[in-house]
C-alpha cells in the first residue's frame, strides 16, 4: 500500500509501568500545585507591601513550575502520556509571615514524602532510570527544606521587630 503514514508507536522495551506513570503524572500535579500555592503566597506579601518576600515567593513558583516541566519531560522521553489534571485552590492569606513560612516548611516536608515514595517504586520495578532521574529532586529537596526553614528560623527570632522584617526583606529581594 502507498500513501499511508504508519502510526507512531509510542512503545518500547524500556516503558514506563502504568503504576510508575500515573505516580509521575501525579507529581506533575504536586509540583503545579506548589507553584501555584507559591504564587498565592507572593499575593499575600504584594498585598502586604513586602515586596523582598514576594520576590522569593515568585521564585519559588517558577522553579516548582521548572519542577513540574522536568517530570514532563522525562514522562515523553520515556514515551509515556503526560496527563494534566485539574490544580487545587491554594490559601490566600495567612496569620503572619511565620504562620506562612511554617506551611512553606510543612508543603516541602510533604514534598520530599511524595519524592521518596516514587523512589521507593522505582527501585520496587528496579527501574533505574527513573530512580536515576528522581536522584536530582532528592538533593533537590534537602536544599529545599533547608532554604524554607531558615527563612522560619530568622523569622522567629526577628518575633514583631519591624526592623528586623525589613531587613529581611531586603535580603529575600536579592533572590536570583
Ligand atoms: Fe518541587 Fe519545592 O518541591
Amino acid at each position: 500500500m502507498t500513501g499511508q503514514t504508519p502510526a507512531i508507536e509510542r512503545k518500547g522495551p524500556n516503558m514506563l509501568s502504568k503504576k510508575m506513570l500515573d505516580a509521575l503524572n501525579e507529581q506533575i500535579n504536586a509540583e503545579m500545585y506548589s507553584s501555584y500555592l507559591y504564587l498565592s503566597m507572593a499575593t499575600h506579601f504584594e498585598d502586604d507591601n513586602l515586596k523582598g518576600f514576594a520576590n522569593w515567593m515568585h521564585k519559588q513558583a517558577k522553579e516548582e513550575w521548572a519542577h513540574a516541566m522536568r517530570f514532563y519531560e522525562y514522562i515523553n522521553d520515556r514515551m509515556g502520556r503526560v496527563t494534566l489534571k485539574g490544580i487545587d485552590t491554594p490559601p490566600n492569606s495567612w496569620a503572619s509571615p511565620v504562620a506562612l513560612f511554617e506551611e512553606v516548611c510543612k508543603h516541602e516536608a510533604h514534598v520530599t514524602a511524595l519524592i521518596n515514595n516514587l523512589v521507593n517504586m522505582a527501585l520496587d520495578e528496579k527501574d533505574h532510570a527513573t530512580n536515576a532521574m528522581l536522584q536530582w529532586f532528592v538533593t533537590e529537596q534537602v536544599e529545599e527544606e533547608a532554604s524554607a526553614g531558615e527563612v522560619l528560623d530568622t523569622l522567629k527570632k526577628i518575633k514583631d521587630s519591624p526592623n528586623g522584617l525589613f531587613m529581611l526583606d531586603h535580603k529575600l529581594g536579592q533572590r536570583e
